[in-house]
């Protein structure tokens, strides 16, 4: 048999059928990660988180439940946070993606990265990137929130360690005249 080929017995009548595998199909995606353009084919089937972890090698984006639930996965997409585990690569295509690999400037934190430091808001981190990403884009389109608003905010990231508290006390640490 040759490869990509598809062999099925009928069980009791003696046929073998023989068909071509499906081939999986591809598209070409041209998307912008963390400033930098990328060209790839990605199978059409692909989540982003999928291209982001094992295409771009990625991995602070974190995969936990993969059905939208927890929002460890969280990106920003054209500037909006999105489950990027519910979301195909090929949806990408001419967008921006912003992961929490992109919020540093070389050795410097982003401001919401050193608040979440500097308030305990961390214990096992497996959130942490998602939860970073929601609040950044929280502050991207309201720069002076109120607790509640933060706490709308970061209610599709689960944290199964801190409680919340200090994760929103980061937030508004951010935020000016806090
Ligand atoms: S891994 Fe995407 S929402 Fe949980
Ligand atoms: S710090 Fe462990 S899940 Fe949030």
């Amino acid at each position: 048999m040759s490869d990509g080929a598809l062999v099925t017995e009928r069980a009791g009548v003696g046929v073998t059928d023989t068909q071509a595998a499906p081939a999986v199909q591809t598209r070409t995606i041209r998307t912008t990660v963390n400033g930098e353009v990328w060209e790839k084919e990605v199978r059409i089937n692909q989540t982003l988180l999928e291209f982001l972890r094992n295409e771009l090698g990625l991995t602070g984006t974190k995969e936990a439940c993969g059905t939208g639930d927890c929002g460890a996965c969280t990106v920003l997409l054209d500037g909006e946070p999105v489950n990027s585990c519910l979301v195909l690569a090929v949806e990408a295509h001419g967008k921006r993606v912003l992961s929490i690999e992109g919020l540093a400037q070389g050795d410097e934190l982003h401001p919401v990265q050193k608040a979440f430091v500097e308030k305990g808001a961390i214990q096992c981190g497996f959130c942490t990137p998602g939860m970073i990403m929601s609040v950044v884009a929280l502050l991207g389109r309201n720069p002076d929130p109120t607790e509640l608003e933060v706490r709308e905010a970061i209610a599709g990231n689960l944290c199964r360690c801190t409680g919340y508290t200090k994760i929103v006390d980061a937030a508004l640490a951010v935020a000016p005249g806090k």
